[in-house]
């Protein structure tokens, strides 16, 4: 092992991230089991992007099948690519019509940056300070955006949330009320600088450690920003796909994108990501740019994607995950009334952060998170850590996850508790 490690890092760099302080080398996959060298079975807690299961065999056979027919780039027709395009973008509301397909989740915000920017003849966009919506030069921008600051047309607000409130001593109405005035302060701002063109949102708020904002702030928020003449643009990388137990993290949410990005679970480890909108918005953007991926918009992107589509609905996971995940919730949250340091316990879906303070508090403890990623870890249960501050257990398993796995989980997670 420490001799793989050592190659790991002079071929990949000495800052090549690892999980674990003993990294895992895994060599299979199989649903919700990951295996490792010895034999060893992980039940897996952390990876959304194999929803439908590890090594699942449809997904296989579809790409197998596919690659073995045919492989070609998106300047030929080809039945499969444009069926699938047109299942994908039926499965939003009315205003999503068309769709352009990426190799990455940075590929899709990066292309509904420059769309909003090109549709409204504006630049300003506004994000979250506790966002991640990509690597790239331009959307990197949106990473760790303190409030105040201005980088190349970019500006962030404040997370909203309840439970490390921006001010103490509000009501929910108030907060809702000082977030709101903030968001207007900063479109406004854009007026001398260029003009707003949109607000670019994780639909679940995954990143920033999904915490819960005060009552109807993505309503609110994201009807002043349409009023001022921006796009909504949804960031459904980690929300879409039924990971809160509907297919899209903005119907739970409750309001309505202009632009939607997707990515990560989209082939269930095949690359495959995509940016929807109106079919004139996606027209405007084709002519503006002459967009071209060498890799996208294939046969085989659309192969996985199919056999992701069919797994989703055939196994009709977003029920699956809606039922599977409030049950563990509630479990969850029962053990949170014995277990101060279990601060907040919040989520949707399939997508459950707990909030890890010192008890009676609500101080990130980020040792004791890590100490119990690392406790889970020994007791062959893999999950990690999100957040602004690198605190929130990060509870996001394969979409196939059921009851009985919640319940191994459970187990494991209260002998972690009594060890922390
Ligand atoms: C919400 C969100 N958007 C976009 C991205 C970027 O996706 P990718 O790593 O596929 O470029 C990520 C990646 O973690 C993400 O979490």
């Amino acid at each position: 092992m420490s001799e793989l490690l050592d190659r790991h890092h002079r071929v990949m760099g000495d800052h090549a991230p690892l999980f674990y302080e003993e990294p895992l080398t895994l060599c299979s996959g199989d649903g919700v089991w990951l295996k490792n060298l010895n034999g060893d079975r992980y039940l897996d807690l952390y990876n959304n992007v194999p929803c439908v299961g590890h090594a699942n065999p449809r997904v296989v056979q579809n790409l197998a099948e596919q690659a073995a027919t045919l492989n070609i780039h998106s300047r030929y027709l080809h039945e499969g690519v444009v069926t699938y395009v047109e299942r994908l973008v039926g499965l939003h509301h009315d205003g999503i019509e068309s769709a352009i397909l990426g190799c990455s989740g940075t590929e899709s915000t990066e292309m509904a940056i420059t769309l909003a920017r090109t549709v409204t003849g504006r630049r300003g966009i506004i994000c979250t300070d506790a966002t991640y919506h990509g690597n790239s030069s331009l959307v990197s921008r949106l990473s760790g955006l303190p409030v105040g600051v201005e980088r190349s047309g970019v500006k962030s607000i404040s997370t909203p949330q309840l439970f490390r409130p921006i001010a103490n001593g509000l009501s929910e109405t108030e907060l809702l009320q000082k977030h709101l005035d903030q968001l207007e302060a900063t479109i406004g701002s854009f007026a001398d600088q260029g003009g707003f063109a949109g607000m670019m949102l994780c639909s679940i708020l995954a990143n920033e450690g999904l915490p819960n904002p005060p009552a109807r702030w993505f309503a609110e928020a994201t009807a002043m920003v349409k009023d001022a003449g921006g796009l909504i643009i949804a960031d459904e990388v980690q929300a879409g796909f039924a990971r809160s137990g509907s297919w899209w993290g903005y119907e739970v949410s409750d309001f309505t994108p202009d632009v939607v990005c997707m990515g990560k679970p989209m082939g269930n480890g095949f690359p495959v990501s995509a940016m929807a909108a109106s079919h004139e918005m996606v027209t405007k953007f084709r002519e503006a740019h002459r967009y071209f991926n060498t890799f996208a918009s294939s046969p085989l992107q659309a192969a996985a994607g199919s056999a992701v589509l069919d797994e989703i609905i055939d196994r009709d996971l977003v029920h699956q995950v809606s039922d599977v995940g409030a049950r563990l919730m509630t479990a969850l949250t029962e053990l949170q009334r014995e277990h101060p340091q279990m601060g907040d316990v919040r989520g949707l879906g399939l997508f459950i952060g707990i909030d890890w303070v010192t008890p009676d508090t609500t101080n990130p403890d980020v040792v004791g998170a890590q100490r119990m990623v690392e406790s889970l870890k020994s007791r062959f249960i893999l999950l990690g850590k999100a957040g602004q501050h690198g605190n929130v257990l990060k509870i996001r398993p394969p979409l196939v996850f059921e009851d009985k796995h919640a319940e191994l989980f459970v187990e494991a997670f209260k002998d972690c508790l009594i060890d922390s």
